[in-house]
């Protein structure tokens, strides 16, 4: 996308974050992933070739109907939000529970709508500390966990993610 000189700088901060950052392009046909970074690769499993696709594929045939619903719904209203999904690892196939940091990168004339998305693989023990019921997302519970247990790394990851959400709206607005 454009800022094509600029986002290049951005890029190799990005490639060398300790945790997985992506970037998705809302306005373009099922939302492809444009960049997503080494530790996001680690995490997921993904390869080269996931790039130009929607995120999605890291679901496999797991059941994700409520975290869904609540992505669609705050892309569509352009507001920040974290669920909590399973997700399959694309390499050894393991099942591991992502919590996903959502935030909507706002629109200006002939730019892109981006979205950045950082995601935790969840530990065992964070894990059982939210008490997820089988099949089912509880949100509540999500946002206590993040209130909680997961401040830290939290704040570390949304001080970064703000920050690429920040760099790439200067640009669109250069654009
Ligand atoms: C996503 N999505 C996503 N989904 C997932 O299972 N694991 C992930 O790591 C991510 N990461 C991610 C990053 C960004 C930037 C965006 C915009 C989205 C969510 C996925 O792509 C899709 O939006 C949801 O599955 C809801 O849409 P559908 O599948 O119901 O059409």
């Amino acid at each position: 996308f454009s800022g094509k000189v600029e986002f290049g700088k951005l890029q190799n901060a990005l490639d060398k974050m300790h945790f997985a950052i992506t970037i998705s392009n809302l306005s373009a046909p099922d939302q492809p992933l444009v960049y997503f970074n080494p530790a996001f690769q680690t995490l997921t499993g993904a390869t080269a070739e996931h790039l130009g696709q929607n995120c999605r594929f890291l679901q496999g045939d797991t059941e994700n109907d409520a975290a869904r619903a609540e992505i669609r719904t705050a892309l569509t209203e352009k507001r920040p939000t974290l669920v909590v999904l399973k997700n399959v690892h694309q390499q050894s196939g393991e099942l591991f529970h992502n919590l996903l940091m959502l935030e909507h990168v706002g629109v200006y004339e002939n730019a892109p709508e981006l979205a950045v998305g950082t995601q935790f693989g969840l530990l065992p023990e964070e894990l059982n500390d939210m008490d997820l019921p089988d099949g089912q997302v509880r949100h509540s519970v999500v946002a206590q966990v993040a209130d909680t247990i997961l401040r830290t790394r939290l704040q570390r990851r949304r001080i970064a993610s703000d920050t690429a959400v920040r760099l790439l709206q200067s640009w669109s607005i250069m654009a």
